[in-house]
């Protein structure tokens, strides 16, 4: 392994990966036909993973057409679909678009290509700031703008990366926010910074996808999360059921969708 920038996964391993990805492809594949039909093909280009960007990358064919995917391209590629049918059925054009939490900036790319969004903003700690300022670059290069330092400038039209200790110089009114996997880690102190800061005062519709309940001693279970009053959950749906060492179920993950009552 010296020298080797990855590890390198190969003979029956691999194959059994390749098989486990392909699987999970057409089980994925089937519910995207079911409930967008019309959008297979952009679920298509969103989960053939041209940019090695890390993760082993299977080659697939679906619906006879040849692509290169990952497991987390299938894990998260129908979040851009989702988040556009739910903006869609309430009639909500997304011109701005905040991800709080946005990792490596996969989802943040997918929404900007699906729902003709205008300006972006995504935080993150520093080190995915980091990851996701790279990443975007390869897909929108000078549109991404990194907001670290007190004098650097928010850009109408651009990716704008923002540290989390700016996001006061988010002061426009933002049509979309959403959030994966990451409010369920933050404490009620951090919640309640987004809340107070941008979400209650500037969000029309939160789109988010978190555990329900509490899992560590600080987390927070979605129905208590402190930014909700504005809001109206209009959509919920179970995406996951999480199980313990034992197999056993411990709560649901939960899409859900808050407009502005
Ligand atoms: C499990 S990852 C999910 C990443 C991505 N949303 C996804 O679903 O692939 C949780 C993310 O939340 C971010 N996060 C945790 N606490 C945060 C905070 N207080 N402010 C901003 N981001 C935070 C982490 O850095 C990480 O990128």
């Amino acid at each position: 392994m010296a020298g080797q920038r990855r590890p390198t996964v190969e003979g029956a391993e691999i194959e059994r990966y390749q098989k486990m990805v392909g699987s999970r492809a057409r089980r994925v594949g089937q519910t995207v036909a079911d409930d967008y039909p019309e959008r297979f093909g952009d679920w298509l280009t969103l989960i053939d993973e041209r940019y090695d960007f890390g993760g082993i990358r299977v080659p697939l064919v679906v619906n006879q057409r040849a692509i290169t995917s990952t497991y987390h391209a299938l894990r998260v590629g129908r979040r851009g679909l989702d988040a556009n049918a739910a903006m869609r059925r309430h009639d909500r054009p997304t011109r701005i678009l905040v991800e709080i939490g946005g990792g490596h900036g996969r989802t943040t790319r997918d929404l900007v290509l699906l729902l003709g969004v205008k300006t972006a903003f995504y935080i993150d700690l520093p080190l995915n700031m980091l990851l996701a300022a790279r990443y975007l670059h390869r897909f929108f290069g000078g549109r991404v703008n990194v907001v670290w330092h007190d004098r650097d400038p928010i850009i109408e039209g651009g990716i704008n990366i923002v540290a989390p200790w700016l996001i006061d110089r988010i002061d426009v009114p933002i049509d979309l926010l959403v959030n994966f996997l990451s409010f369920q880690h933050m404490s009620m102190a951090a919640l309640r910074f987004y809340g107070e800061r941008l979400i209650e005062p500037r969000v029309q519709a939160v789109f988010h996808e978190n555990r329900d309940r509490p899992r560590e001693r600080h987390d927070v279970g979605m129905t208590d999360y402190p930014f909700r009053a504005p809001f109206t959950s209009v959509r919920t749906r179970e995406t996951f059921v999480p199980t313990d060492p034992h197999g056993r179920p411990v709560g649901s993950v939960i899409e859900e969708f808050l407009v502005r009552s």
